[in-house]
């Protein structure tokens, strides 16, 4: 044989064994093969930690396979790292345990993971309805906060599509330090009036995006705490809830910017808020807030469209009563049409020891939705605020 014939041999012979080791890497692991039953009665939970353990450990693309059925399932950690990329394929509906006793915090956790992938049709039922009354938050500052749905931590990489929630029993998604995280064609959805029930939370996290989704609850539809770069929310529908909302930002000490946001092409309807910035009084930290572009935006019987809001203090607990040191830079607001429901379009209400800068106003055109005769003339509040109005702008801006 030719140095050359042999050449080619040996790669071709490494080229079929690679294929082969490839080939074995591709695992589906079926949650009823580790004892799952989708009888809406047998505790899952053993069966899917085992599947999830047995997934983890192989290289390469995994799938855990949740077949259709209805699995009951208490809180769960989906723990990395693992050594390959982990698809979730939910055909199913999971239940979540009622036994709020058995929670220590969230009910399903995916914790320390790079290259996720949730998808499949399947539903993420929070059965939140019964633990909805013992619900604290409004009447204790530090409640204890009822579980979560689902908590993304540490992960990077992750595409959740085509999945559904309902009912969870305290916001339905959280993600924190995490990155490169796309969430498309979700649907979140809990009664208007249950609480906490935020659409997606998150914090301390980069490059972000929620797309072609539809969010109604009975919270904030999207909300954005601080520490945040980087995220994207396009073509979103919500309603009903109270909007899309970043902060409250400056209660605690320590708290990152929030640099770089845009949300376009979204609806709100018959939202408590529109697009909304809130900052506390009394701030503990001082950070920024900078960069937000919300653009092509339609509001829908929404009753405060646009508001900045810096002297947030739910309950009047706000020592001291200092202005808040969050310092409010470059918001757009271009392109926003549709109707509204309060006597003001625009509340632009900003600190005395931080002034907003660089908020623009372009191309807006809100109508009153309500009855009462006196908003025909009630438009817009602005104070400490600086910036520019550009194309057509109704009601008139006070900036
Ligand atoms: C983001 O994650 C996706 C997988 O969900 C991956 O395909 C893509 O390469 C990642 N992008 C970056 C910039 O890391
Ligand atoms: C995410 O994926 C990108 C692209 O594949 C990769 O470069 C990056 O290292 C991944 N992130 C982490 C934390 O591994
Ligand atoms: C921002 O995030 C998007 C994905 O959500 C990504 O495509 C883009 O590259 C990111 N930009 C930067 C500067 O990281
Ligand atoms: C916004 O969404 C609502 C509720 O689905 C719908 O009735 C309305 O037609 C939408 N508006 C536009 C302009 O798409
Ligand atoms: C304004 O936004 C609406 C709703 O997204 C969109 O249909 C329209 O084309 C936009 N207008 C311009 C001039 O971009
Ligand atoms: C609107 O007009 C009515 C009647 O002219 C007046 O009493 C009221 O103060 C006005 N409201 C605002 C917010 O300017």
């Amino acid at each position: 044989m030719s140095v050359e014939l042999s050449i080619i041999v040996i790669g071709l012979l490494s080229f079929i064994l690679s294929g082969v080791r490839v080939d074995m890497a591709i695992g589906v692991y079926n949650v009823i093969d580790y004892g799952a039953a989708g009888d809406g009665k047998t505790d899952n939970t053993k069966a899917f930690e085992a599947a999830w353990s047995a997934a983890c450990t192989v290289e390469g693309r995994t799938t855990i396979v949740i077949p259709e059925g209805a699995y009951l399932l208490g809180p769960t950690i989906f723990k990395g790292p693992c050594k390959g990329i982990m698809v979730m394929e939910v055909k199913g509906q999971l239940l979540a345990s009622t036994h709020l006793e058995a929670y220590k915090e969230n009910w399903l956790d995916f914790q320390y993971i790079n290259g996720l992938a949730i998808s499949g049709g399947g539903r993420f039922n929070g059965q939140g309805a019964s633990a909805w009354p013992y619900n604290q938050c409004k009447k204790i500052l530090n409640c204890k906060p009822l579980p979560k749905t689902l908590v993304f931590s540490f992960v990077t990489n992750a595409t959740i599509s085509s999945i559904s929630f309902i009912d969870s029993k305290f916001f339905h998604i959280h993600i924190f330090q995490s990155r490169n995280i796309t969430f498309d064609s979700i649907r979140i959805s809990a009664p208007g009036d249950s609480p906490n029930t935020d659409g997606i939370h998150i914090a301390d996290s980069t490059n972000i995006q929620v797309a072609n989704s539809v969010i109604g609850t009975g919270d904030d539809c999207i909300s954005i705490g601080s520490g945040c770069t980087n995220l994207t929310i396009f073509n979103v529908l919500c309603g009903p809830g109270h909007g899309f909302s970043v902060g409250s930002l400056g209660k605690n000490a320590g708290e990152k910017d929030v640099i770089g946001l845009k949300v376009m092409k979204c609806n709100l309807t018959g939202t408590t808020n529109g697009l909304r910035i809130k900052t506390w009084q009394s701030s503990a930290s001082r950070l920024k807030a900078t960069d937000f572009l919300f653009e092509h935006v339609i509001m829908n019987n929404v009753y405060n469209p646009i508001i900045i809001d810096q002297n947030y203090c739910p309950n009047a607990n706000c020592p001291g009563k200092d202005p808040s040191l969050v310092k409010i830079t470059d918001i757009k607001y271009r392109n926003i049409t549709g109707t509204f429901a309060s006597l003001v379009a625009y509340k632009l209400l900003c600190s005395v020891a931080a002034p907003c800068e660089g908020v623009e106003l372009s191309d807006i055109s809100l109508e009153y939705s309500g009855k009462d005769n006196q908003a025909k003339n009630a438009t817009s509040i602005c104070v400490n605020v600086y910036g520019s109005s550009n194309g057509n702008v109704k009601p008139d801006p006070c900036i």
